[in-house]
């Protein structure tokens, strides 16, 4: 489709929808249990009111900022998100593109479908010039298996990395398990007819697929990393292992999934650089508080000390400001940027980022507030 007809995240949500198989579309758009947090998220921002400031004539704001030395053209990253490959052709080499080609940076998970060395790869010989890439570090098969994927990205020139916490098992996602798709991939043969049929039912998704990512095998359903959702957690990180990698990666360290003051303080004096609060895009324990909620009280511990990012129900740029204003350095998105590239590949995360840049632009316009650096809580009730 043309990425170009989207006008903002939920055109983009009902285009994605349209253009993969359901399994794949709920996979993204789903949460755990009730999916109260995963709509709590989102609800939290709406109930922040924006305060704009008038007289002040035609602001054209800066939207520019820094995080860890490295500038980007507007305060929103790409999370890491898992089976990236399996959902448009473009994977995550596409995601990295549109990212590159935006000024921002896009975190790449460690289940995302494409080792390392070929997301690297793909963006360099597209000749996208931008922004380094950050790396989401999970490692089911613990200490042995992280220590050498920090050594490889650490040699890749992945910039930061970043230590998902709240994986300790795998949420409950309903939606997954109607359709068929299970944490260890087991297909029985009723969910096997219904993926086969999901698929067929988008031809031009399975065509563009093509055998590179679904196991064509014939008279089956596919399986493997079509649809395949491993379980990640297998052995979840310890504050122990927090220190270990501290010790090992020298660049910047985040951990996410934090929604404590208590656990932020923690990963600070363990010499963590930033805190990504977060609870997975609600997709792990339904009745975590939303994002929002939590984000205020981290700040206010960590704030001076550390760096904190945020994520989970941004789909706006007024989000974005939102956000801002509580105290974060910069926001992440996750289904915005997958609906985009379940749409229209690369060029539909380009679109979702140029949407949410120009909406956050137009908030700050109409905010009278020049540059997001100035956003803080005198800008909201
Ligand atoms: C399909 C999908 C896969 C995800 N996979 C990962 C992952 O591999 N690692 C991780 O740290 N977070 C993962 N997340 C969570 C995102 O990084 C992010 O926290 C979340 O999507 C933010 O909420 P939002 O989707 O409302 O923007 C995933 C989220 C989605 C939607």
């Amino acid at each position: 489709m043309d990425p170009t007809r989207l006008t903002n995240v939920e055109d983009a949500r009902r285009a994605a929808a349209r253009a993969v198989p359901r399994a794949l579309f709920d996979y993204v758009d789903g949460g755990a249990d009730d999916e109260l947090t995963m709509a709590e998220n989102v609800a939290a921002f709406r109930r922040i009111s924006l305060v704009p400031r008038m007289g002040l004539g035609r602001v054209v704001p800066s939207l520019s900022v820094e995080l860890f030395g490295t500038r980007l053209d507007f305060p929103v990253l790409l999370a890491p998100c898992g089976f990236v490959s399996a959902m448009h052709p473009d994977g995550p080499v596409g995601v990295a593109r549109a990212a590159a080609s935006r000024g921002v940076v896009s975190v790449l998970s460690a289940v995302a479908g494409r080792p390392p060395e070929d997301v690297t790869a793909g963006v360099r010989s597209a000749g996208a010039v931008g922004n380094p890439m950050w790396f989401q570090l999970y490692a089911p098969g613990g200490r042995d298996e992280w220590e050498g994927m920090v050594d490889r990205v650490a040699g890749l020139g992945y910039s930061a990395l970043v230590v998902t916490m709240d994986t300790t098992a795998l949420g409950n996602r309903e939606r997954d398990r109607r359709n068929g798709v299970s944490a260890q991939m087991r297909i029985d043969p009723r969910s096997a007819a219904l993926l086969a049929l999901q698929v067929a039912s988008r031809p031009w998704w399975a065509a563009r697929m093509g055998a590179a990512t679904i196991t064509a095998r014939r008279g089956a359903a596919p399986t493997g990393p079509t649809v395949g959702l491993v379980a990640a957690g297998g052995s979840p990180f310890t504050w122990d292992d927090v220190a270990a990698i501290r010790t090992r990666w020298s660049g910047p360290l985040l951990v996410k999934g934090i929604l404590t003051a208590a656990d932020a303080a923690r990963a600070v004096a363990l010499g963590c650089d930033g805190v990504i609060v977060s609870n997975h895009g609600g997709r792990q324990l339904d009745g975590a508080p939303a994002t929002m909620t939590a984000l205020p009280r981290v700040v206010d511990t960590v704030g001076g000390s550390a760096t904190v990012l945020v994520d989970g129900g941004i789909r706006r740029g007024s989000d974005v400001a939102r956000a801002l204003a509580v105290g974060a350095s910069a926001v992440l998105i996750g289904r915005p940027y997958l609906y985009g590239l379940q749409a229209a590949g690369t060029a539909g995360v380009e679109r979702i980022l140029d949407i949410l840049r120009a909406d956050l632009t137009r908030t700050l316009t109409l905010l009278g507030c020049p540059d997001v650096g100035e956003l803080d809580r005198s800008w909201i009730e």
